[in-house]
């Protein structure tokens, strides 16, 4: 039968029934009970993500639905329909190959504008020809930043004002930080960007905002998707290791620091060229997805989904994460000296001295 997904954030304690309201093409509306499918990862917050499943009838033909408790008693002009969106295609025809979901979203406190560009820049080199960002509300540099790259076209932002509805908590440790849903809701938002690029894109790329997930054979990431796939070709989730490169490290020959940078807050990460070994067992991932083929996804892993996971080998593609690890002391002579992120100097440099001039004309450099 065919049937309407809503994704949704609901409260995992819910004991009543939901329903679905169909507005059908022809005539009135049409009522159906909801399947109701919660996400098992939450972190032990109160609300979690989940998908209303809503069967529809044939004869119905509807454009909008919306989800209630209250089926049988409602006043159909307050009733806050939502369009319904990405009808299953089979068609192979999508404006892009890879986008971007940058699956954290930002806070009031980032202000980490340099990052961006460079994080920017760097995936247009690598393929990259979209990316999705969820906002709250970020710091007025970053902010700047944020425009320069939609007015482009590069950058949709989705408006996510979470905290008009519930308490987010800022990260995931539910002991420490209470309050009602797990870090800003990640995990409904990276779910809603598989949905949303599901026919838009061929493959779809989450991380967080200050990972670059960077080709070490090829010199594109869409290269390396190629080879992988047509040696694997029922994969869909293609899993890449993490890696920390921290910020309390720089380069001892004082490379790049560009004085035209200086007037952009935020950390310069081709400063920050060594890398953490990674023990066995112990490396995180994120990951590159066919979007068609997800059912639902956590963080670090795809939860539900159609065809095989591969997890790719390390020399050929990785996770530079350019953060501060807060580990204390780290020796030198564990670390290795990584300098891929140098090959792409050329290209690299002049574009971001480029967005930096063109966003922040008004400064003096
Ligand atoms: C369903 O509705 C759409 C849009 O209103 C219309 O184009 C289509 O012909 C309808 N299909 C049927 C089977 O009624
Ligand atoms: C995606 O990649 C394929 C194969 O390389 C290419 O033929 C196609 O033009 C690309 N599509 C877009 C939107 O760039
Ligand atoms: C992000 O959201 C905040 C708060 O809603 C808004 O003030 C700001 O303009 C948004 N930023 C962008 C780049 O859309
Ligand atoms: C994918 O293909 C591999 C080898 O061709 C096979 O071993 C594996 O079972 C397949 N996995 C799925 C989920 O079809
Ligand atoms: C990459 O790693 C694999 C497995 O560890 C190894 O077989 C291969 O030789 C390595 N390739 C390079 C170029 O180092």
């Amino acid at each position: 039968m065919k049937a309407t997904q809503v994704l949704t954030i609901e409260d995992r304690n819910r004991r009543i029934p939901l329903y679905c309201i169909f507005c059908c093409s022809r005539d009135g509306v049409e009522v159906t009970v909801a399947k109701v499918v919660q996400h098992s990862i939450h972190y032990g917050y109160r609300f979690g993500a989940a998908h209303v499943i809503c069967p529809e009838t044939p004869s119905c033909n509807s454009t909008h639905v919306s989800v209630t408790t209250n089926p049988s008693d409602f006043d159909i002009a307050e009733v806050p329909f939502l369009s319904i969106e990405n009808e299953e295609r089979r068609d192979e025809n999508f404006p892009y190959n890879l986008t971007v979901c940058i699956s954290n979203v930002l806070g009031a406190e980032n202000n980490n504008a340099l990052q961006f560009i460079q994080m920017v820049e760097m995936y247009k080199l690598l393929g990259v020809q979209k990316m999705v960002i969820y906002n709250t509300t970020c710091g007025p540099d970053l902010r700047r930043m944020l425009h320069y790259y939609q007015d482009e076209g590069f950058l949709e932002i989705v408006m996510w004002p979470i905290s008009n509805f519930l308490v987010p908590a800022t990260g995931w440790k539910f002991k420490e930080l209470k309050g009602d849903l797990h870090n800003y809701g990640q995990i409904t938002v990276m779910n809603d960007c598989i949905y949303r690029n599901m026919y838009r894109s061929r493959y779809v790329l989450l991380a967080d905002m200050d990972q670059i997930i960077m080709p070490y054979e090829h010199t594109n990431l869409l290269l390396v998707l190629q080879e992988l796939q047509k040696q694997h070709t029922n994969v869909t989730v293609f899993l890449f290791e993490n890696n920390i490169f921290p910020t309390t490290l720089s380069d001892q020959r004082n490379r790049f620091y560009d004085p035209v940078w200086k007037a952009v807050p935020g950390v310069n990460m081709l400063k920050h060229i060594y890398r953490i070994p990674v023990s066995d067992g112990i490396a995180s991932t994120k990951m590159i997805v066919n979007p068609r083929a997800i059912e639902q996804t956590a963080v670090f892993t795809v939860l539900k989904m159609y065809g095989a996971t591969l997890h790719v080998p390390p020399n050929m593609s990785r996770v530079m994460q350019i953060t501060d690890p807060e580990l204390g002391d780290l020796s030198m002579e564990r670390l290795i000296l990584d300098e891929r992120i140098w090959d792409f100097e050329e290209l690299l440099i002049p574009r971001i001295n480029e967005v930096v001039h063109k966003t922040m004309a008004n400064y003096s450099f």
